[in-house]
């Protein structure tokens, strides 16, 4: 820290005696000036800016009285205190210094110990405003200086906010696109099988008509397998057209979202059997447990999406290299809430992997046949499009459950 500067005093006085004895009271810790008359004490003034003047009042020529007055006037000179050094106590004189601005009497013969502390005082008095004006003048820029910060701090988030909707929106169309082509993959797959086998049956069919050997039971049997295949394709396809209806929607932005009023029961048996052809090759159970009667409002086409995606995990993950497998697919009504319940008695997931199912891209199946992107879809649908929350229970070599609570009647938007 710098020591702090010597305090400069003025001391005016027409007789050098006086000056010579306040020279020796301050000239230890002071810088000590001397005027000898009014004048030179105001030329002192207009060049240098004492902290304190000790100022005779009688001098010939200007008086110590002018003198004050002067100062006073002065924009740059009116704080400087400014102490009287008078000849006798005369009351009437005080009055009048105090009136011109003086802050402080004493009376000749000087005291050494009273004008030392009278004038130490003062300056401490003034020392302290100061560093209070400095303060307050700080204050004010370093306020003035955070206020345009902030201005600009909020100014920048305002505009990142603006980009963030923007890339959010970007985000969702992109997810969507993902999303479509994924949830595509199953419904246009199964009616691919379902036509290959079609087609192998019916080449069958084909020979036995050209043999001539043909059974009624051999037609009874095709045509029931023809009636089956027809009936799988279109559920599928129309699951497949389902989905790019919507997509087409929500990329058009077309708010009005598709509810309807359905059976639980009824979407999930029909999901079901769109999901048949694959699940049909695995030895693996489902059971549904939803009553019949338990009708929603809300989306069934995104409920359908959330509940494949399960199943598909089911048969992929947990029942992987094992033929016991039981999916149990439970619904009942809470409140105005419907708690779908998704479990299964396979792998299960270890604490890691569950911490990181719902991320998009996380998959132990990367590169055979897995994206990651199913469990975030899953979310995103449960969250937004439905209005609810998923929550997932697992333990390694004892299987998952997945429960999915959703308002039994969609809120409007
Ligand atoms: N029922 C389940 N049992 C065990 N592990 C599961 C189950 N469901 C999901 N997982 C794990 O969570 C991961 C993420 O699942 P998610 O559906 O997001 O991706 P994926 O099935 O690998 O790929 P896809 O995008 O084709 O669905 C899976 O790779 C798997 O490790
Ligand atoms: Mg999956």
């Amino acid at each position: 820290m710098h020591p702090l500067p010597k305090p400069i005093l003025l001391v005016v006085d027409d007789q050098p005696i006086n000056i010579q004895t306040l020279y020796q009271v301050f000239k230890d810790g002071h810088e000590v000036f001397m005027a000898t008359s009014g004048e030179q004490a105001l030329k002192f003034c207009s060049e240098t800016l004492p902290d304190l003047i000790l100022l005779d009042v009688i001098m010939p020529g200007m008086d110590g009285h002018a003198v004050c007055k002067q100062l006073k006037a002065g924009a740059r000179t009116r704080d400087i205190p400014i102490i009287f050094v008078t000849a006798h106590n005369d009351p009437q004189e005080e009055t009048m210094g105090l009136e011109l601005g003086a802050v402080d009497f004493i009376s000749k013969p000087i005291n050494a110990a009273v004008v030392r502390a009278r004038v130490h005082a003062q300056l401490t008095l003034r020392r302290t405003l100061r560093e209070v004006q400095e303060l307050n003048e700080n204050l004010e820029a370093r306020v003035a200086s955070r206020t345009t910060e902030l201005e600009q701090a909020l100014e920048s988030l305002q505009q990142s906010r603006d980009e963030l909707a923007h890339s959010e929106a970007k985000a969702t169309l992109s997810t969507m696109i993902a999303s479509v082509s994924h949830e595509l993959g199953t419904p246009l797959g199964n009616s691919k099988m379902v036509a290959s086998t079609l087609a192998d049956q019916t080449r069958t069919m084909a020979q036995l008509l050209q043999s001539g050997q043909i059974k009624r039971s051999d037609l009874d049997r095709y045509m029931e397998q023809a009636r089956e295949a027809t009936s799988l394709m279109e559920s599928n396809l129309q699951r497949a057209v389902k989905l790019l209806e919507n997509f087409h929607q929500v990329a058009a932005d077309q708010a009005s979202e598709q509810r309807r009023s359905f059976h639980l029961a009824a979407v999930v048996g029909e999901i079901l059997h769109a999901l048949s052809p694959s699940l049909k090759r695995h030895p693996h159970r489902v059971v549904v447990d939803i009553a019949p009667d338990l009708v929603m409002d809300s989306q069934p086409g995104s409920l359908g999406q959330v509940v494949i995606n399960l199943v598909n995990n089911a048969y992929l993950h947990a029942f992987e290299g094992r033929s016991d497998g039981v999916l149990t697919i439970g619904a009942q009504l809470e409140g105005d809430q419907v708690l779908l319940r998704v479990a299964d008695n396979g792998v299960g997931m270890t604490p890691q992997q569950l911490g990181k199912m719902f991320e998009p891209f996380f998959s132990t199946k990367i590169g055979r046949g897995g994206t990651g992107l199913g469990m975030a879809i899953v979310q995103n649908l449960v969250n937004k499009t439905l209005h609810g929350r998923v929550d997932v229970e697992s333990t390694p070599g004892q299987g998952t459950c997945f429960t999915i609570r959703i308002p039994r009647v969609l809120p409007n938007a």
